[in-house]
């Protein structure tokens, strides 16, 4: 498998990361995931303009921002991944140097790493919904930045999955944020509601795409917090992200959400979302 790493195209088995990389030592630096369907990236550039804010908030500078567009496409074509779904992985770090706290002197570049793999999305998680459970939200509070600093949603994750969920969402002072790698959707009174955009979620580019199938089919979208205790009234819910693409939640913390089936507006979303990515 042939990745990049500042600059070149090589194999993934020569890759040789500094351990004095900052990333390693300090989790100091930004991330994104795309994927790619039929050789085509799905919203690179909506990916690219978060990794660049990402990058303008932590004082990275990354000069070749645009031009990593390039870079992801020419590893669909090496990896011949033109005719598959591609995940393709964006690592922007500080670069290396000595460890010390503070920024490394001017003229240490970032390291720049991107790798694009076959990938298929869990169609039986989308078929039949996923349980989730709910933890408090112990990160900080900057979610609106996609820090490779992810050890909260790792432990979060890891505590869903031992209790045979697929993901835990966040819930800070009663109300219920983002899942650990995805955006959360509920359902009710006929109108789709999601945690509006601020710095206690990710703003993400599958949530934005959801927003405007919504706006098209004439369905009300309510950018408002959920209350955890509402969650006895939700009819419908599902995550949002690019490698979950539109997962149907039939199950929050052992409560039956509707019917314990996805919804007909969730697979009505889930069709159209299938449409976007594919058109
Ligand atoms: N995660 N919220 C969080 C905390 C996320 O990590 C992600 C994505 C999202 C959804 O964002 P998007 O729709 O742009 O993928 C929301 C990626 C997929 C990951 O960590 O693997």
């Amino acid at each position: 498998m042939v990745i990049f790493i500042n600059g070149k195209y090589i194999d993934k088995g020569d890759v040789r990361i500094s351990p004095d990389d900052r990333g390693f030592l300090f989790g100091d630096g930004l991330y994104e995931v795309v994927l790619a369907y039929n050789g085509k990236p799905f919203r690179l550039e909506e990916h690219i303009s978060r990794l660049k804010r990402g990058c303008e908030f932590a004082g990275i500078k990354l000069e070749n921002a645009d031009e990593i567009k390039e870079f992801c496409r020419s590893l669909i074509e090496r990896n011949n991944l033109k005719e598959n779904i591609a995940n393709i992985y964006i690592q922007v770090t500080r670069g290396v140097y000595k460890r010390a706290h503070r920024f490394p002197p001017e003229g240490i570049l970032p390291t720049v790493y991107i790798a694009a793999a076959e990938f298929s999305p869990n169609r039986v998680y989308q078929k039949y919904g996923i349980k989730v459970i709910t933890v408090p939200d112990d990160r900080w509070d900057h979610c609106d930045i996609k820090t490779i600093d992810l050890l909260p949603n790792v432990l979060a994750h890891q505590k869903a999955f031992d209790q045979s969920g697929a993901e835990a969402l966040f819930v800070n002072g009663g109300v219920l944020l983002e899942g650990t790698h995805s955006n959360f959707f509920t359902v009710m009174e006929g109108k789709v509601w999601t945690h509006p955009e601020s710095n206690k979620i990710l703003s993400g580019v599958t949530r934005r795409a959801v927003i405007e199938i919504c706006n098209k089919l004439n369905i009300e979208i309510v950018e408002k917090a959920i209350e955890y205790i509402e969650i006895s009234e939700i009819d419908e819910a599902f995550v949002s992200s690019t490698t979950l693409e539109i997962t149907p939640v039939v199950n929050v913390d052992d409560i039956k959400i509707g019917n314990g089936r996805p919804g007909e507006l969730t697979k009505l979303i889930q069709e159209k979302y299938q449409r976007m990515v594919n058109s």
